[in-house]
């Protein structure tokens, strides 16, 4: 699995090249965990670097589609070997975020309140530019530069110093007066110029990879094992806060910063010091206003408590401080013109609407696709083709289309119909009332499911057949070589028979062609979880078909209790599948339409006669990970780790997920945008973890 596809990148089209780096970003992201957190590596060097080239090939041909998540811009998540760790004298912490006007008064009400003033006493809050790079920390002991350090988790991070030398912006010896150990805190980050500019030579040098922001192309020339590189790279260094130190300095924060000017350091000349929350507010506004002027990026605006006696009193609530906030920019938004709405067909038949745009930056990637979610948001939102819209990313999610510029509207817009044909195979389309999705009638008929179920079929979680993605299932299948799932395990046979061989067609090499057939033959052998995940049933998603193999742990017994309960839905085969815990009567109901079609039932014979064996499900014997028996609660997005797989390696460790919280959740996990579960969570007095807690809990 380690190694890359046999598909040539410059033969990739843009949705393979999706998908392909999706797969990557996921595949290196593991072969990391195992490395880094486990120790374990699973593939040698040599492979894993072909598969961080291979990344960066299939970017350098479509830098569109450089994920957020990619490999190639993650340069800093993981401590790199060769670096040599440091303990922070005092943790490195991280900011509460604020996203609205009443979240800054509230924080401030929460100061008063703690420090038990009343709604009369003035709090001074200084207010600065929230820098877009990463912070670090540097540490002098009489005077001179001695060490300097990544954040990393906060209580350790990388030791730069060499590579912080190499920076103009900081000073190696300080003047005046100096406390013996002082150690100040700041961001490194690169100036927009500097970025264009370094991308630019980049280019022009044949560089293979590009940055996709400043921000990571200041973490990425941060570190680097070579000192040389990182002083070949425009860096730039704002401080603004202090670490340890062996006297006291200042009594507020404003004359601290005051001090590190004197001293040689640079401090943003836009930080304001700021009477109350009014004043901070109309500085968010101003600065907010003025963003794309500046000459770097900074994505809000952090308030401190001037006072370092009440810094003092607030303390810290689990790794943010009381006496600071981070008041974000909200996402940034840009217009252009609809120009077309696509419509998409899903495995089950889900129609869905999609965007073609006239493409545009926005947040530093060009976009020419956004979602439209369903079509009565498109009706609400009275979307037209020739329409200017507002597009917008949030944080790393997909662009979407957000409202509408009504006064650019052509003349001849006309407001969009649902077709209630599918725009495929020409069948009924059909809305049930109440329901948001409207899906195609046709089934099997339809080519386009057809197609998605073969894709499914042969994906990553499923039987995860290597070269067999979305443009080559798409080939084989209009080609008539393969139109259900044990088709694919008669394609070698069938090889040597047609006239027609697969090896000589276009794109099919004689070695391709080979890696195929033998990525096909070691499926043969294959886990019962992959199998149910693979038949694509509807809801059954890779996390109940563990379930399920869990459950029923072999083929014969799943099968029959499926065949059983899809007999009579009030019989004991019903009652204990819809027994099993996150598997309601909705999911067994469409489990059970599945085996009443008797195409399905065929199609899956036809396909078991194909395999040498569904292997058994072996429940994992882990009871003594930290982790084992609890009940846990995704919630929200995550940042690094793809839900399933989230799902997956908590299921792993022998933890239970669930899919809603209550008084049995021990923890539940909340990613960025994270609602109700996490508001019940709250209600409940459960214990709520960040995504970098759960990983520390799991990785220890
Ligand atoms: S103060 C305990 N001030 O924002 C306070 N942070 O979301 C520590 N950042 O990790 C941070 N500009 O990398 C502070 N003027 C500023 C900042 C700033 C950017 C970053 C920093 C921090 C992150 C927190």
């Amino acid at each position: 699995m380690a190694e890359p596809t046999a598909l040539p990148v410059d033969e990739l089209t843009p949705l393979e090249a999706t998908i392909e780096l999706a797969r990557l970003a996921e595949e290196i992201a593991r072969h990391d965990r195992a490395y880094y957190q486990s120790d374990a590596p699973a593939i040698s060097d040599a492979d894993y670097d072909a598969l961080r080239r291979r990344n960066a090939a299939i970017e350098a041909r479509f830098p569109d589609l450089v994920r957020a998540d990619s490999p190639s811009r993650r340069v800093g998540a993981v401590p790199a070997e060769g670096f040599g760790k440091v303990r922070h004298a005092r943790p490195m912490l991280s900011l509460d975020n604020a996203f609205s006007d009443e979240d800054v008064a509230e924080f401030v009400a929460r100061i008063r309140r703690f420090l038990g003033f009343d709604e009369t006493r003035a709090v001074e809050l200084v207010a600065e530019p929230k820098i877009d790079g990463l912070s670090i920390s540097l540490r002098y002991e009489h005077g001179r530069f001695v060490q300097g350090a990544t954040r990393g988790d906060g209580a350790e991070g990388e030791d730069v110093t060499a590579n912080l030398r190499t920076l103009k912006d900081l000073p190696q010896q300080l003047s005046g007066s100096v406390p013996d150990v002082l150690e100040i805190r700041g961001e490194v980050y690169m100036l927009r110029a500097d970025f264009l500019s370094m991308n630019e030579t980049r280019r022009n040098d044949g560089e293979k990879t590009l940055f996709a922001n400043p921000r990571n192309a200041a973490a990425g020339s941060l570190r680097q094992l070579d000192p040389k590189i990182t002083a070949g790279r425009p860096l730039s260094l704002f401080c603004y806060a202090l670490g340890e130190t062996s006297e006291s300095i200042a009594e507020t924060h404003w004359d601290f910063l005051a001090r590190l000017r004197a001293w040689g350091f640079k401090v943003n000349d836009r930080v304001r010091l700021c009477q109350g929350v009014e004043d901070a507010l109309a500085f968010y506004h101003a600065i907010g206003d003025e963003r794309a002027l500046l000459p770097y990026d900074i994505d809000g605006v952090v308030y401190k408590v001037n006072r370092f006696d009440w810094q003092n009193r607030l303390g810290q609530v689990s790794r943010s401080p009381r006496w600071a906030t981070a008041h974000k920019f909200p996402a940034e938004q840009v217009s252009t013109i609809l120009r077309e709405i696509g419509i998409s067909v899903g495995r089950t038949g889900a129609l869905t609407p999609f965007a073609i745009l006239e493409p545009v930056t926005v947040g530093g990637v060009t976009v020419g696709r956004a979602t439209l979610h369903n079509e009565d948001e498109i009706l609400r939102k009275d979307f037209r083709e020739g329409d200017t819209v507002i597009i917008q990313r949030a944080g790393d999610v997909i662009p979407q289309v957000v409202a509408v510029v009504e006064a650019k509207r052509p003349a001849e817009a006309r407001p969009f119909e649902p077709k209630e044909t599918c725009p495929v195979c020409g069948s009924h389309a059909v809305k049930p009332e109440g329901e948001a999705i409207r899906r195609c009638t046709g089934g099997l008929t339809c080519d386009a499911q057809r197609v998605e179920r073969l894709i499914h079929f042969a994906s990553r979680n499923a039987f995860d057949i290597e070269g067999l993605g979305e443009k080559n299932v798409d080939f084989l299948f209009r080609s008539g070589r393969i139109q259900s799932p044990a088709d694919i395990f008669r394609l070698e046979e069938r090889e040597n028979q047609t006239l027609l061989p697969l090896r000589g067609q276009p794109g099919w090499g004689a070695k391709s062609t080979q890696k195929l057939f033998e990525a096909i033959r070691a499926r043969r052998v294959i886990s019962l979880e992959r199998f149910i995940y693979g038949l694509g049933i509807r809801q059954v998603g890779a996390a109940t078909a563990r379930l399920l193999a869990h459950h029923y742990r072999s083929l014969d017994a799943w099968r029959n209790a499926m065949a059983a309960a899809a007999e009579d839905r009030e019989g004991e085969a019903w009652r204990q599948l819809t027994a099993i815990d996150q598997i309601g009567p909705a999911v067994a109901g469409d489990i059970a339409d599945f085996f009443l079609e008797e195409h399905n039932r065929q199609a899956l014979d036809d396909l078991i006669g194909q395999l040498q064996r569904v292997e058994d499900f072996v429940p994992s014997a882990r009871t003594d990970s930290p982790v084992a028996g609890k009940t846990v609660v995704f919630t929200g997005s995550l940042q690094t780790l793809s839900r399933d797989e989230a799902k997956a390696r908590a299921q792993e460790l022998g933890a239970k997920v669930a899919g809603s919280v209550s008084a049995k959740t021990d923890y539940v996990i909340a990613g960025a945008d994270a609602g109700s579960k996490l508001a019940k969570a709250r209600e409940l007095e459960i214990r709520i973890l960040t995504e970098e807690d759960w990983l520390a809990l799991i990785g220890g």
